[in-house]
């Protein structure tokens, strides 16, 4: 019997399945006993250490995360295809724990099949009772399929963005830096920061141009981030989502080589041309947060840090961006731990003291007793000064001093704009403090930062792991006149054996 209904669904067409199994608004979909029963198995095992056991988001891993792992007995969504304020449907929480939420704690789980996740489903809604309140349940906003992306559509979508105010929290460029930003808190009273629309991949709610839609038509709920969905007619929605997906690149492209290039032209940091000589192509690192060593910083403020390097006869500069959502420029900000009460913005650049031998690097987190780090330190307090930015020997965390007699032998210049940080460091290429940059060679690098908002200082900071720059040399041998004379000389052999081939085997009649 069972063979002939599945002989017989398998025979619909999909439309009429689809429609055969949607829920209709109020209907109450809680599982079996059976079903719920399984969905508590995977629950306690994969989602409780996060989630709570009973579901109220109080698990032993919950204070590590920011945003918090969800509360379910509150049985507030924030990606959903209802509106603002309803409960979510079956789809759009078997989605989410699909593909979870990216950077935050919410892993995507495509371990589960549909049935496992529908178990999952079924056992999470028993935390709320409104899931089993007819009146509760909504039906799905229709999403429409999206027209093409277009560019005229994009610059139209701008207007939109100004007049419904995303700014006054994203940012005009998109970069999590509006007016309000530092002051939003979640329902629960949190600190929450707007998403950086730079960052599309950083989407808890995924990239694509449905999810802009879905996002502010019906909002995410527990969060300032509203619902628009009275306010935006039809057409300018499609242009809203295309100007907010033209402000981010396709991925992250995150790079680990960055490669310096050599310039012409004399570095000089007060030149006003200085940024545009690092052209435009920057490597982009992760940055996470510094979780090893004590002073632990689980979710900094930085997720990304972008970096240009040039070098010239005798000196090497090096161009640093990434988003803030507001410059702390007062207070003060050390490497070292210290009982700073007010903290501002910092950046570091790391590298080793000496050439490594080997394949040994020193320790990532400032480096190791026998294998001491540099840092080129910048305090971004105060219209950063030559002795804002130092020179420092790390031999682990716990070991960073500032290199005596250094002052000046590290310069930087710093600037903050819509969001964004610019920081260009530069020292000469030759030192007697530390390492000699040479052509054609590989070195490790790494970054620090530190969000003076986010009271980071020390070792609460975010961090990229050990990547390596190659200084590209200058006078890079083409490759071409070796390959061609290769390729003729081929070419003579070649004509040679056959001619001689053919006489050797020349038919002579007779
Ligand atoms: C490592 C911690 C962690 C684990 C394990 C985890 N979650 Fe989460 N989960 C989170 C965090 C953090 C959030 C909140 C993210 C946010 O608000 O942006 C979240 C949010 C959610 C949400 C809310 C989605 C929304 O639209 O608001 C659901 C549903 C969810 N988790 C289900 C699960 C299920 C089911 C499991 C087990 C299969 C699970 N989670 C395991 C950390 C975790
Ligand atoms: C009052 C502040 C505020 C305003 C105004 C606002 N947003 Fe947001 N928005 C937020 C916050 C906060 C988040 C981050 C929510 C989170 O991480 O859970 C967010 C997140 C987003 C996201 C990312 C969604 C995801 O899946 O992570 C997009 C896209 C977005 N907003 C677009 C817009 C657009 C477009 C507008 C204007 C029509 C707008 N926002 C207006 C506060 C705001």
């Amino acid at each position: 019997m069972q063979f002939f209904t599945s002989l017989l669904i398998f025979s619909l067409p999909l439309p009429l399945l689809l429609a055969a199994s949607t829920v209709h608004a109020g209907e109450v979909t809680l599982g079996t006993d059976a079903q719920r029963a399984a969905g508590k198995e995977n629950y306690q095992k994969y989602c409780a250490q996060c989630h709570g056991a009973e579901g109220d988001g109080s698990g032993i891993a919950t204070p590590f995360f920011n945003p918090l792992p969800r509360d379910f007995t509150s049985a507030t969504y924030k990606i959903r295809t209802t509106e603002s304020g309803e409960l979510p449907t079956d789809a759009d929480l078997k989605n989410i724990i699909l593909e979870g939420m990216p950077y935050t704690g919410m892993p995507g789980w495509p371990q589960f099949d549909d049935e496992e996740l529908m178990e999952l489903v079924f056992y999470i809604k028993t935390f709320a009772e409104d899931f089993a309140d007819p009146d509760a349940i909504v039906a799905a906003l229709e999403i429409p399929e999206a027209p093409p992306f277009s560019s005229e559509s994009a610059e139209s979508g701008k207007t939109v963005y100004e007049e419904n105010k995303c700014m006054e929290c994203h940012g005009l460029y998109g970069r999590g830096d509006g007016e309000k930003a530092t002051t939003l808190t979640t329902d629960a009273g949190d600190p929450i920061r707007p998403a950086d629309l730079t960052k599309r991949w950083t989407f808890r709610g995924g990239p694509t141009r449905e999810d802009i839609y879905r996002t502010f038509t019906t909002g995410m709920d527990g969060t300032p981030m509203p619902s628009y969905a009275d306010f935006i007619e039809e057409e300018a929605r499609w242009q809203l989502v295309d100007y907010v997906y033209s402000l981010s690149r396709e991925t992250a492209n995150y790079s680990d080589v960055i490669f310096a290039r050599a310039v012409e032209e004399e570095i000089d940091l007060d030149s006003p041309e200085i940024v545009a000589l690092f052209g435009d192509e920057a490597a982009f690192i992760p940055v996470v947060g510094q979780v090893i060593e004590a002073e632990r910083e689980f979710f900094p403020s930085a997720n990304a840090i972008g970096v240009r390097v040039i070098y010239n006869d005798d000196t090497v500069a090096m161009l640093l961006n990434w988003h803030d959502m507001a410059a702390e420029d007062s207070g003060t900000a050390s490497p070292i731990k210290g009982d700073i009460q007010t903290t501002s913005d910092a950046v570091a650049v790391q590298l080793p003291s000496e050439p490594s031998h080997g394949q040994t690097r020193p320790y990532f987190l400032h480096g190791d007793s026998q294998n001491s780090v540099n840092l080129w330190f910048a305090d971004l307090a105060n219209e950063l000064s030559n002795d804002g930015a130092r020179l420092f020997i790390g031999k682990g965390s716990q070991n960073v001093m500032a290199v005596e007699g250094s002052e000046g032998v590290i310069e930087a210049v710093s600037s903050f704009a819509d969001g964004e940080w610019t920081v260009i460091f530069k020292r000469d290429r030759a030192s007697d403090n530390a390492l000699v940059f040479e052509e054609g060679q590989f070195l490790p690098i790494a970054f620090s930062v530190w969000d003076g908002f986010h009271q980071e200082q020390g070792n609460r900071r975010g961090i990229t792991s050990w990547v390596n720059m190659y200084i590209a040399p200058r006078e890079t041998q083409s490759f071409i006149g070796p390959m061609l004379r290769v390729g003729l000389l081929v070419l003579l052999i070649e004509v040679l054996l056959i001619a001689w081939v053919r006489r050797k085997y020349k038919r002579t009649p007779g």
